[in-house]
């Protein structure tokens, strides 16, 4: 496994190679890292793991400062898994110039969408993944030979919705491929803020997707009044002691509210557990 700190000698690396498959990541890994690293792995190609915390899609009141760094530990998991190139940029080398006219120069204009759901409660967050994303993508495939994977958990649904279409809209020849999420044997998605849960939050995080899988099941059992069932769980939650962001029932593919009618589903929900928020999803069909 060889680690890059640059872009120029990374991209040399990477054309000589053929076939890239990149998992961006921003380092403290979990299994659920891990399982991209593995659908990465059984395409050919060389697999490209990215270490970067972004400070765009962090708000000012938010983790970016305090984001676990764990890259010694993330090097001993990417080995282990079969990662062949893990590429660690510094800030500057991402972002040679953080002014704000330079980084504007960079974002991406995103659909509507971005600023509802997560966006609506994180302002400016999906503008902060999709700039990164795009620099990366363009670091990291500028030379590269053969076929362009990039790969990202389903648990993000709404990055990965925005993701695909800044792909669709720029036109660029990168084949997206999802994830799903990966669960605790008691449900709860995986993901780095869980390290944040004390003991007793972590015995009730699993609630929020035994609240969207009991959304599910109410709509399989023929529930179409969806407000009610956004607005029940919501409360449901907050009587638990969880801040609820949102729930929301939408169609999947267009991520716009679901219709009576509708026969796929994804079910968002982001709540906060103390000083956590956690998000998570579910997919069905009826
Ligand atoms: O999902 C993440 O870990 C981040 O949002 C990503 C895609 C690596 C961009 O910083």
């Amino acid at each position: 496994m060889i680690v890059f700190e640059q872009a120029q000698p990374l991209s040399n690396y990477l054309s000589q190679q053929v076939g890239v498959n990149f998992v961006p990541t921003m380092g403290n890994l979990h299994q659920g890292h891990l399982k991209l690293v593995e659908e990465a792995k059984s395409l050919p190609g060389c697999v490209v793991v990215s270490i970067f915390v972004n400070p765009l899609q962090f708000g000012p009141k938010e983790d970016f400062s305090n984001y676990p760094r764990t890259v010694e530990a993330d090097l001993a998991l990417l080995k282990s898994a079969g990662a062949d190139v893990v590429f660690i940029p510094s800030i500057t080398e991402i972002y040679p110039d953080l002014s704000l006219e330079k980084t504007a120069e960079l974002t991406v204009a995103l659909p509507p969408i971005a600023n509802e759901l997560c966006g609506k409660n994180r302002p400016g967050h999906f503008q902060g993944v999709a700039t990164v994303v795009k620099r990366l993508f363009e670091l990291v495939f500028v030379n590269s030979q053969g076929s362009q994977v990039a790969f990202f958990g389903r648990k993000d649904f709404q990055q990965l919705f925005l993701i695909r279409s800044m792909v669709k809209q720029l036109q660029l020849p990168i084949d997206i491929r999802s994830v799903n999420t990966c669960r605790e044997p008691d449900g709860l998605a995986m993901s780095s803020r869980n390290g944040y849960l004390s003991k007793i939050e972590r015995n009730e995080a699993p609630y929020l997707y035994q609240t969207l899988k009991h959304i599910q099941a109410k709509i399989l059992e023929g529930s179409t009044d969806f407000s009610q069932l956004e607005m029940e769980a919501s409360q449901s939650l907050n009587a638990r002691g969880w801040h609820t962001d949102y729930i929301s029932i939408r169609d999947p593919k267009r991520l716009m509210p679901a219709k009576t009618d509708s026969i796929d589903f994804v079910v968002l929900g982001a709540a906060k557990l103390g000083a956590t928020r956690l998000i998570d999803n579910i997919e069905f069909s009826k």
